[in-house]
């Protein structure tokens, strides 16, 4: 675990408790119509279903019953 926070240009992946997958750094997404989305800095990824700006997390979580398995 400690080599892997060594790398400062491994990508960074926080997993957030009843809550997205946030990934930091640069991404090129491309969504389920083909079309690329590109993100610059931090992404976060619903995990709960709930979200409606799928696959972003837009806090829908918080009003779910949503919980880590
Ligand atoms: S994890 Fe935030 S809306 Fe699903």
């Amino acid at each position: 675990m400690k080599q892997i926070e060594e790398h400062t240009d491994a990508t960074k992946i926080d997993v957030k408790p009843k809550g997205p997958l946030v990934v930091h750094g640069k991404l090129s997404i491309t969504d389920k119509d083909g079309s690329i989305i590109l993100k610059d800095r931090r992404t976060s990824f619903c995990r709960c279903g709930a979200s409606l700006n799928q696959p972003f997390c837009d806090g829908a979580h918080k009003t779910t019953e949503f919980e880590d398995n």
